[in-house]
């Protein structure tokens, strides 16, 4: 491995098993819609314990179906983390309801229960809370909140394939729960989505969302059959299927996952040992080594114990080829919601927290060197920039 290489923050692994099986469909009678798909929604609800799943071109279009058969609709409300990307809050927008974005969590960057429950209104339709990083957010509370309230559950778990919250695998514990599988999380089929649900309405309706809202079911018909071809567009829906190509490349993924969250930890674990005694570098998630899925690796720094900005110690270290991040900038910051007229200081805990973090390389295929590389360079970095006491 060349070192003198950019390290990405995040990079997935495909090897021949999975090129193998994304060949087979290649040469199979189905690329799309096909027998793969539903392959891969089994083996995602197996593996979550759901009852069933519903395969989507990605994330977003996912969460958006969640949103609307969630029936959430013009004039609703719907409370999710300031500390997200942009899809979490753009599904509702995409209902024409309104997100509200609730405070976090600084120990951990998770939506802070307390906050959602101030955020609720008599329009308040649904919670989306995000596993940020992987690390399961306070499921227990948020579904005492959506029982007080009547709220629905949708749970933004992109960062949180095969994280457990109480022993219980992430997904199979709210109404819906998305899954993500762009390149840089925990599995990828290149982009993709699934939602996972325990209810068989939601299961259809999810199910007809992302074929235009078409359905050939002869139980659920409004009119006569006309005839073998009949089938009925009932609500306006989307293309938002996922190809048998994706789903071959996921299902053969899937089975390396808790391989690849095992190698995550290590690293995990490899960073921990080295920043401890470091006190201006603050490593989340200390005490969810073994229940978060390691989607990223984010620390806070210290920023008054430090001479130079944040922004200084990112630079440096891209000036190293090490292609840290930043995740995330708090969605009501961004210049379309400030155009919707939210504050943009509108969480004090949430705007401290986007100002002290850093996420730095997270991948399975990470090698010894490259993490032994990270650590180096990033504690040279600090030492050098620390306030003499
Ligand atoms: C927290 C979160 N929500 C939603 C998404 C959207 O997923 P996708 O990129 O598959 O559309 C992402 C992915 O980037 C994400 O990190």
């Amino acid at each position: 491995m060349d070192l003198n290489r950019n390290i990405p923050y995040g990079r997935q692994w495909v090897d021949n098993d999975d090129i193998e099986e994304v060949i087979k469909i290649l040469k199979s009678d189905y690329l799309t819609t096909g027998p793969a798909v539903e392959r891969f929604e089994q083996d995602m609800a197996d593996y979550v314990g759901s009852k069933y799943a519903v395969a989507f071109s990605s994330g977003t279009a996912a969460l958006h179906a969640a949103c609307f058969a969630a029936g959430i609709k013009a004039g609703d409300e719907v409370v999710t983390s300031s500390m997200t990307f942009a899809a979490s809050a753009n599904c509702v927008i995409y209902q024409g309801a309104t997100p509200k974005f609730a405070e976090i969590n600084p120990n951990n960057g998770n939506i802070n229960p307390a906050s959602i429950e101030e955020c609720i209104t008599d329009k308040t339709k649904a919670i989306i809370p995000v596993h940020y990083t992987g690390r399961p957010t306070e499921m227990d509370e948020i579904l005492d909140i959506a029982q007080r309230y009547n709220l629905i559950v949708i749970e933004d778990a992109a960062h949180a394939l095969g994280a457990l919250y109480k022993k219980k695998k992430i997904g199979s514990i709210s109404d819906m729960t998305m899954f993500s599988f762009h390149p840089v999380k925990n599995i990828t089929t290149g982009e993709g989505g699934v939602i996972t649900t325990n209810n068989k309405k939601y299961f259809q309706t999810l199910q007809q969302f992302r074929s235009h809202g078409v359905t050939r079911d002869p139980q659920g018909l409004v009119n006569q059959i006309d005839g073998p071809w009949y089938y009925e567009m009932q609500f306006l829906g989307y293309n938002y299927r996922m190809t048998d190509i994706q789903a071959a490349l996921g299902s053969s993924q899937l089975k390396k996952l808790d391989f690849f969250i095992q190698k995550r930890r290590e690293i995990v674990k490899y960073y921990n040992g080295k920043f401890k005694n470091i006190g201006v570098i603050k490593p989340l998630n200390i005490d969810a080594i073994e229940s978060s899925s390691w989607h990223l690796y984010v620390v806070r720094l210290e920023l008054n114990k430090l001479v130079v900005s944040r922004k200084k110690i990112v630079e440096l270290l891209l000036e190293e080829k090490i292609n840290v991040n930043v995740h995330y900038i708090p969605v009501y910051k961004h210049p379309y919601y400030q155009s919707l007229g939210y504050d943009y200081k509108l969480h004090p805990a949430t705007d401290q927290f986007y100002e002290s973090i850093i996420t730095l390389p997270l991948y399975p295929s990470m090698t010894n060197d490259q993490v032994s590389k990270i650590c180096e360079v990033f504690m040279k970095i600090i030492s050098k920039y620390m306030r003499a006491n």
